[in-house]
């Protein structure tokens, strides 16, 4: 990365919805090099029943040279609550303020459709990303691939 600011990704670079085949397949790509890769799970593993459906808001942030650097989505997961799901921040880029940019995001987006708070379940070492996003633990959660840890946390919006 040629400029390693925060403010660089906040003076310039926007959440976007992936649209084309070749946008989704970035999207899918980085979900997978970041979620799933590293524990050596197949490909195809990184993607979800639901991704499709209708009401689940894909969001992604690119860089000036089109590289995919971070996605996330956000799906309604009740009646006034959405859920945050595969949330992934190029290693490159983490630490950067992607990750809250994409976050505040699909935060807007709830808001708008109506919802009052959105839940997560967080890995164990993103818990402190989460809460400097004003997330809260819930409960302990699942344990994924045997060895990651998960929290349940939430945010009213
Ligand atoms: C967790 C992740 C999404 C965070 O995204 P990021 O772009 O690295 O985070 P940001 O740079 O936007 O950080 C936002 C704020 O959280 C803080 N933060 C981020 N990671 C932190 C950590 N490990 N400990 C404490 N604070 C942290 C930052 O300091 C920043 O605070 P500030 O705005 O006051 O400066 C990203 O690191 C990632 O993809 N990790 C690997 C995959 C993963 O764990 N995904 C989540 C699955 S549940």
């Amino acid at each position: 990365m040629a400029v390693s600011s925060a403010c660089y990704v906040y003076a310039i670079m926007d959440p976007t919805t992936p649209v084309t085949p070749a946008e989704f397949a970035a999207y899918y790509d980085l979900r997978y090099r970041v979620l799933r890769a590293p524990w050596n799970q197949p490909l195809g593993s990184e993607r979800a029943d639901d991704d499709e459906a209708p009401d689940t808001t894909h969001a992604m942030l690119t860089a000036p040279d089109k590289t995919v650097v971070g996605v996330a989505r956000l799906h309604p997961s009740g009646p006034s609550q959405g859920q945050v799901r595969y949330m992934a921040v190029d290693p490159a880029w983490q630490g950067h303020g992607v990750g809250r940019k994409l976050l505040e995001y699909l935060e807007t987006v709830a808001r708008q459709r109506g919802l009052t708070e959105c839940i997560l379940h967080a890995r164990d070492t993103a818990v402190p990303f989460y809460s400097r996003m004003g997330y809260e633990v819930v409960a302990p959660s699942h344990t994924l691939f045997g060895s990651i840890p998960h929290f349940l946390m939430c945010k009213p919006l």
